[in-house]
């Protein structure tokens, strides 16, 4: 692994059928995902990864069961404080994206709290996505945008990429280098598409809850022996070693 991407993006699925396999309820796969983020968070901290960004909760996964989400609700609100120690030791700064106003107001204070404490951290940002669909993102930003030409303040031209980014749930942060989806499935889902245009993708067979250190060093290795070329041809783009990224 002589190529760390700045950014790993990550879908995480397949906590369902873990548990269907092994004859178990949903919400046990979940359980045992929330030991898979605990063991990647620290491991990408300990790789010198600067952002990992945690596709948790779509704005599709209302729909699930009610028992289910409340389930998932209750998971997080347990690992955002059982956590917190370990986000603090490690210099991890909380972010949170999607559509927040949708969630339980317990869990939205505890989330708020959590971003509050840790926002002075600098050595990885750990992003959550939560309630987040990409096209709810991308609309609501340009429904900001429309307002502030319709109040006078920029012209419809001002609006560039730069701009756009800025408007995102995501601003700030780079896009992603590398995008792991885990459980086999070849789809974004809903996730981040403004942000993937260029980035790497890697789907991984292991179900969320199987995913492991050995794992996330394939993708990594991986991501390391891919091109990156943002179109252009491969005469063009520097060797490895000068691209961007970290060692
Ligand atoms: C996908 O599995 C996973 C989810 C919808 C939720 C992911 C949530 C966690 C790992 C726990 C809470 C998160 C944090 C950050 C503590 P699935 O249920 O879609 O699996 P399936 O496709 O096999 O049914």
């Amino acid at each position: 692994m002589d190529h760390i991407p700045q950014h790993l993006a990550i879908i995480m699925d397949g906590n369902g059928r873990w548990a269907q396999k092994r004859h178990l309820p949903r919400i046990v796969g979940h359980q045992k995902g929330v030991e898979t983020v605990r063991r990647v968070v620290e491991e990408c901290c300990s790789l010198g990864i600067k952002h990992l960004t945690l596709y948790a909760f779509s704005s599709e996964n209302w729909g699930r069961p009610a028992d289910e989400v409340a389930a998932l609700m209750g998971l997080l609100a347990k690992y955002l404080t059982s956590e917190l120690k370990m986000l603090l030791s490690n210099r991890v700064r909380l972010n949170v994206i999607g559509e927040t106003a949708k969630l339980p107001d317990n869990i939205r204070q505890t989330l708020e709290g959590a971003v509050e404490r840790t926002r002075d951290n600098d050595s990885m940002t750990l992003t959550l996505a939560l309630s987040y669909g990409a096209r709810d993102e991308i609309l609501r930003t340009c429904q900001q945008l429309a307002g502030r030409v319709a109040a006078g303040e920029i012209a419809p031209s001002d609006i560039d990429e730069e701009l756009f980014s800025d408007a995102l749930d995501t601003a700030g942060i780079p896009d992603p280098d590398l995008l792991v989806r885990t459980s086999g499935e070849m789809r974004i889902s809903n996730f981040l598409l403004w942000q993937l245009a260029y980035t790497e993708l890697y789907f991984s067979n292991k179900f969320w809850p199987d995913f492991d250190r050995d794992e996330l060093h394939e993708a990594i290795r991986e991501f390391g022996r891919r091109q990156r070329r943002f179109g252009l041809t491969s005469e063009q783009v520097p060797d490895k070693a000068e691209q961007g990224g970290h060692h």
